[in-house]
């Protein structure tokens, strides 16, 4: 399977922050956005990832994670001229995806929590239809929301519905098979003239090929598109990491422990960076 993370949008509900910089590329605590995303990603197995940005902030993705080799990956870049929408990745992406199974994750969307990696590991195996998540939260109005039937089978699902089915969220992460070209290729934009994920997803739903896996206690996941997202979303990832001792989407210790680098590779990219606790936890992660 290949991976997606989709990194453009205008990000209007973060200005003026996201005036003059990429969205993505703001900090979360010690690391830019992007690394979340794509450590939920390498979590899942996937070593072959697109970026897809915007003609102005692609520059800067290269600059920053370069061919994905440092990380023993590789990553590969395409632009989207305008916000078309998040279905959209699938028709940028064609070439990329090629005839493979594909992921898609936004790239403001983080997740963590080590029941989530089971989970992932076992949704890429999947070799049909599409997997999409489902996290309770309190106000879904702001979400694709699914509904279920008594048997837990999934009945609906709608965008920002203003009488939601379920608290049931659809967190920006979703897995498909290779017919999600087509698909995407196929659906009518919007109200809003985008290209909408949930309506790929209805599609699925209807043919009988979307599963819905819950995520539950022990999952956290924020949607960092807002003030409040990206302040809890920060403070979430100091306290884990100062009081767990462990570090989120560490793609370099990710990388080593994947086997994807080796302990001289792993030191290279520690002592790029040794002047901060980033470095020393990585060159500790040798140590140990
Ligand atoms: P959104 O947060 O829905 O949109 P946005 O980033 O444009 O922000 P705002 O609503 O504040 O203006 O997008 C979710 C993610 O998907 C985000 O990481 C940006 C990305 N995205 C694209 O790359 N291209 C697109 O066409 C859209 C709609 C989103």
């Amino acid at each position: 399977m290949k991976g997606i993370i989709l990194a453009g949008g205008s990000g209007t509900r973060l200005y003026p922050l996201t005036k003059a910089i990429s969205k993505q590329m703001l900090p979360i605590y010690d690391k830019p956005m992007i690394y979340y995303p794509l450590a939920t990603l390498m979590k899942s197995n996937i070593r072959e990832i697109l970026i897809i940005s915007t003609p102005r902030d692609i520059g800067s993705y290269k600059e920053l994670l370069g061919d994905g080799s440092r990380f023993g990956i590789s990553l590969s870049y395409k632009i989207q001229a305008k916000p078309k929408g998040i279905a959209d990745a699938f028709i940028v992406g064609k070439q990329f995806i090629g005839k493979s199974s594909v992921a898609l994750i936004l790239g403001d969307n983080v997740f963590y929590g080590e029941k989530l990696n089971s989970i992932l590991q076992r949704v890429v195996k999947r070799k049909k239809g599409a997997t999409i998540f489902g996290y309770g939260v309190k106000d879904p109005t702001h979400y694709g929301v699914v509904g279920f039937d008594n048997k837990s089978n999934v009945v609906s699902i709608e965008e920002k519905p203003k009488n939601p089915k379920s608290n049931f969220a659809v967190p920006g992460l979703y897995f498909y098979d290779n017919n999600v070209i087509s698909v995407a290729e196929n659906i009518q934009p919007s109200n809003r003239n985008e290209l909408e994920i949930t309506d790929v997803n209805r599609v699925y739903m209807e043919q009988n090929k979307l599963k819905v896996e819950i995520l539950e206690e022990g999952i956290s996941w924020f949607d960092t598109g807002t003030y409040q997202g990206l302040l809890n979303a920060a403070n979430f990832v100091e306290t884990i990491q100062k009081e767990q001792r462990i570090y989120i989407a560490c793609i370099e210790e990710i990388a080593y422990k994947k086997g994807y680098i080796n302990k001289h590779q792993l030191l290279k990219l520690a002592e790029s960076m040794i002047k901060t606790e980033y470095g020393q936890y990585l060159k500790n992660i040798l140590e140990r």
